[in-house]
């Protein structure tokens, strides 16, 4: 789609200008057809200015979407090799879902058993563990689940959370000003309030009983955010302007598919260990692999 195909262009070059006339010989389109994919990229909320030299995508510029993701991929094609090299990584983004966990279920209910990545903007209904929800406001956090095909099948089912924190404290770290700290299991803090939760599923093969598809949902608040009375002692935000969320969603992405290539390796439990606030259970964790 012409669209994508722009976004994509100008996520590339950001913030450099790019002129029409290259973006329509690029495409083989007219100057008009760029101008008005352009024009309803702005009307979905993408911060796209015009110079003399062309369009550009202004820093601030925060809306998720696949071409910006895609950007920070490993892999920017459809297939990412190293998974399950056969089958590609789809990458869908929604501008509200109930829950992007639940989509993934439905998805896989539905026959689509692929490796995808599932982004909304927000959430309605967003799930926690133990039956909590997960408070999810638009334009303020990250929320996001990978389905994915398990190079071997699993005997440590908390592996898939472990391993996601990590994934976290990897893409994330590098631009805080403090470390991050993890509470076993799946809760990330960041200045003594959680900023981040993880709900791991999985699809268990009959026959072996072991897990074979993971579903790792990620709830991460980025931006600064005014929460609920009942969440303003508990809960809290990287408090980040920048990277934007496709770059860190990009990024953690990349991080678990390649954690995910060998789940018993015990380098990310010593990265989880050297981050946890509650390093005996880790040990064990440890011990028993
Ligand atoms: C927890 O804090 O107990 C886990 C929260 C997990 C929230 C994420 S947001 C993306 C994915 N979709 C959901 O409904 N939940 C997870």
């Amino acid at each position: 789609m012409l669209k994508d195909e722009v976004l994509k262009v100008l996520e590339a070059e950001r913030p450099t200008p790019v002129s029409g006339q290259a973006l329509a010989d690029r495409f083989a389109v007219s100057r008009n057809a760029v101008w008005k994919v352009v024009n309803q990229l702005k009307d979905e909320g993408h911060q796209i200015s015009s110079v003399r030299a062309g369009y550009y995508l202004k820093e601030s510029s925060d809306r998720i979407s696949v071409p910006g993701i895609r950007q920070y991929l490993p892999v920017s094609e459809t297939r990412q090799e190293g998974v399950s090299p056969e089958v590609p990584l789809d990458v869908v983004v929604y501008e509200s879902l109930d829950s992007t966990n639940n989509e993934a279920k439905r998805r896989l209910g539905a026959g689509d058993s692929g490796n995808l990545l599932i982004v909304a903007d927000t959430q309605t209904a967003g799930r926690g563990r133990m039956g909590h929800t997960f408070y999810s406001p638009q334009q303020a956090g990250i929320y996001m689940t990978l389905s994915v095909e398990l190079a071997k099948p699993l005997y440590h089912p908390e592996q898939i959370t472990l391993a996601a924190a990590v994934a976290v404290v990897r893409a994330v770290e590098p631009y805080l000003s403090e470390p991050l700290q993890l509470k076993w299991v799946n809760d990330i803090f960041y200045q003594g309030k959680k900023v981040c939760g993880i709900l791991s599923e999985g699809i268990t093969d009959l026959e072996t009983g072991l897990i074979q598809h993971a579903i790792v949902g990620i709830g991460l608040n980025v931006r600064p955010t005014e929460f609920p009375e009942e969440l303003e002692s508990i809960a809290g935000s990287l408090q980040l302007s920048a990277p934007t969320r496709n770059e860190i969603v990009g990024r953690i992405t990349g991080e678990l598919l390649a954690l995910y290539q060998d789940l018993d390796s015990k380098e990310y439990l010593q990265e989880y260990l050297s981050h946890s606030m509650h390093p005996e259970k880790v040990r064990e964790q440890l011990n028993n692999t």
